[in-house]
This record gives C-alpha cells, sequence and structure tokens, in this order.
C-alpha cells in the first residue's frame, strides 16, 4: 500500500515580534540577528493559546484540505517539545478539540525532527495496514520555554503548528521512503534541563538557576546540523537510485539561513529548489517542516509529480528525511 499527503494545514500565531522588539530586550540588533541567521521575525502565542490550540487548528485545516471527517481519523501523532502538559500528550487533548473520536493519539518527542519521525511511524502504520488515515502535526509554543534574557537562545525560535493528513492510498504521488538517525551523545546540546524526573519543576534549583529554559550549544548544534541533514539527505536518495539532481525542492527544518545554505551547497542544490521561510516564523521546531510544506502548497509552488526532499536535524541529536513524489 502506498502512503499519499492528502491535505496539509498551518496555525499561526497573531502576535508578530520582530528583531527591532527584540532589541528592547537583550543586547542585539536587527543586523546581527538577519546576518547570522536570517531571522526577521516570528510568531509568539498569546494569552489562551497553547500547542494544542494551534495544533488543532492546523489539523483542521488539513482535514479541510483533505476532505477527511475528523471520525475517520485512526491515529493522531504530534511531534512536540512544548506539550500543554507532561501528560496527558497534547494529542489527546487534540483529539477532544476536534472530535476525532476514533484515533489512537500520542506524542512523540525528537525536537525539531519530531514531525518526520511521527511521518516516519504514521508511514509504518499505513504500509502494514494498521490505519487508513493518520493526523500528523509538529506544533510548538517555544515562546514559553525560550529565556528572554538569553540573547543567545532567544533571537532564534518562534511558535506555529502543522499538519498533514496520510492516508493509504494505491497509485504514484506517495511517499517514497522516510529514514530517521540519532545519536544520544550529544544530548546536551541543546535541551531543557528543569521540570523533567531530573531537576523537578517543584525543586528550588529550577526557578534559582532558570533550568526551566532552553539551553544550547549553537556553534556545536551548527556542525552537527549541516553534517546531519546531508547525511539524511544522501540516505534518502541512495535509498530510492536518486541523486541531488532529481530533487525538485527540497524543504528544510528552518533553523538557521546559513545551516540551510551550507546543506544546500553539499548537495549541490541552487537556491531555486530550496523552500525558505524562516524571515517570517524562525525555527518553530517540529512545526517549522509542515508549516513550510503547508505553505509551498497553498502558494502552488508544488507541482505533480514533483519530487520533494524534507529534512531535519533537532535535539537529542535527531536527524531525519522523507522523499515524496508530489
Ligand atoms: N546578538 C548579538 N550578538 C550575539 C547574539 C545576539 N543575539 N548571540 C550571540 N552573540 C554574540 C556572542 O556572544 C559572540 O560574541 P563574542 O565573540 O564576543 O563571544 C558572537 O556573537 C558570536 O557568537 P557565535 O555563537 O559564535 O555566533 P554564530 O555565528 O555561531 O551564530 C547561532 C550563533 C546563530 C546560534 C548559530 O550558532 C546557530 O544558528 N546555531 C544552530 C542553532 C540551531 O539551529 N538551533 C536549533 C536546533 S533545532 C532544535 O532541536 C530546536
Amino acid at each position: 500500500m502506498n502512503v499519499r499527503i492528502t491535505g496539509t494545514g498551518s496555525a499561526l500565531p497573531e502576535k508578530v515580534l520582530t528583531n527591532a522588539d527584540i532589541e528592547r530586550l537583550v543586547d542585539t540588533s536587527d543586523e546581527w540577528i538577519t546576518t547570522r541567521t536570517g531571522i526577521k521575525e516570528r510568531r509568539v502565542a498569546a494569552v489562551g493559546e497553547y500547542t494544542s490550540t494551534l495544533a488543532a487548528e492546523a489539523a483542521r485545516r488539513a482535514m479541510s484540505m483533505a476532505g477527511t471527517h475528523p471520525e475517520e481519523i485512526d491515529y493522531i501523532i504530534i511531534g512536540t517539545v512544548t506539550p500543554d502538559f507532561p501528560f496527558p500528550s497534547t494529542a489527546c487533548l487534540v483529539q477532544d478539540l476536534i472530535g476525532a473520536t476514533n484515533a489512537t493519539s500520542f506524542d512523540l518527542s525528537a525536537a525539531c525532527s519530531g514531525f518526520l519521525y511521527a511521518v516516519s511511524i504514521a508511514e509504518k502504520f499505513l504500509r502494514t495496514g494498521a490505519a487508513q488515515k493518520i493526523l500528523v502535526i509538529g506544533a510548538e509554543v517555544l515562546s514559553r520555554i525560550v529565556d528572554w534574557q538569553d540573547r543567545n537562545t532567544c533571537v532564534l525560535f518562534g511558535d506555529g503548528a502543522g499538519a498533514v493528513v496520510l492516508e493509504a492510498l494505491d497509485g504514484a504521488h506517495s511517499l517514497l521512503s522516510t529514514h530517521t538517525f540519532s545519536n544520544g551523545t550529544f544530548w546536551n546540546l541543546l535541551y531543557q534541563p528543569g521540570c523533567g524526573s531530573r531537576n523537578t519543576a517543584a525543586d528550588s534549583r529550577t526557578i534559582d538557576e532558570r533550568l526551566y529554559y532552553l539551553r544550547m550549544e549553537g556553534n556545536e548544534v551548527f556542525k552537527h546540523a549541516v553534517r546531519g541533514m546531508e547525511e539524511a539527505a544522501m540516505k534518502a536518495l541512495d535509498a530510492n537510485g536518486l541523486t541531488p539532481s532529481d530533487i525538485s525542492l527540497m524543504i528544510p527544518h528552518q533553523a538557521n539561513r546559513r545551516i540551510i545554505d551550507a546543506t544546500a551547497k553539499r548537495l549541490g542544490l541552487g537556491s531555486e529548489r530550496i523552500f525558505v521561510n524562516l524571515h517570517w516564523y524562525g525555527n518553530t521546531s517540529s512545526a517549522s517542516i509542515p508549516i513550510a510544506l503547508d505553505e509551498a502548497n497553498r502558494q502552488g509552488i508544488l507541482r505533480s509529480e514533483d519530487t520533494l526532499l524534507l529534512v531535519s536535524f533537532g535535539g537529542g541529536l535527531t536527524y531525519a528525511s522523507a522523499l515524496l513524489k508530489w
């Protein structure tokens, strides 16, 4: 059985935080942020907006495009590192919000690779006949775990959600393959030290040492990101007997323009074959690829028979790729 994306959707908070706004929070400049990252602005969730509400809105839009009713959904899988609660899963909250009464729902933690990891798991359920329709979502409200006093990290991240409906359908226009990788040796290059079982939320150290906020070794992450994305991309191409020249469009994780450009250079892809929207949204972690895919889809950039390469890296460290015939 083939696996096809039949609908895409995304949801972004209305509130925009520009680089000029961040200049008023920390010692930084629009010029530094733009040249080092490519980011100009990002969206920030308002009071009453959560990972679940953004995810539900993205899901409704994807289901509407797919012509799918919520009761037809067999699984809801959400990649997120900013769930509404440690438990229950945000996927269960989304199930309730959208009325997907027949779904099995769970979250998946793979940082910025969360969406592609979830696609990879959904692919297995669909190919084996265990499911017919799956909602895969990447959703984050990173603004609530970003230290707005730390210029090394606060300029990079944003909030949002993206979703796809994946269906088991015969014929062309399908998912060709998915590949996932992780390297736990470098878990501490990018992580949230507090609010787990190690440094609990109730521990005074968590508050005093600001352990609630994400921490990152930016330079180190950068190097691993470029190598990892290249490896994930080449694994996808090799598995399908393709080369970079066969890629119509690469939609990479939107973390940093320089990481994307360095990866594209290693693959020999010109800028016309790379989709980039990080200047508007910053790094939305697991949401970045499905938001970009939905934008490219709704802008009419994706043509039938295009070969699309989706590729990510994230905390863990994790890497992943998916190759599709659109
Ligand atoms: N404004 C002004 N100056 C800054 C800022 C800022 N916002 N942030 C850092 N600087 C300063 C540093 O203090 C340093 O100053 P110094 O030389 O006096 O010490 C200088 O700028 C250079 O800092 P570097 O860290 O070397 O800057 P670099 O060019 O590496 O860029 C960046 C930093 C943008 C973080 C880059 O390393 C990067 O993008 N790394 C990858 C990060 C990433 O993608 N993370 C997400 C991973 S995905 C996930 O799972 C969430």
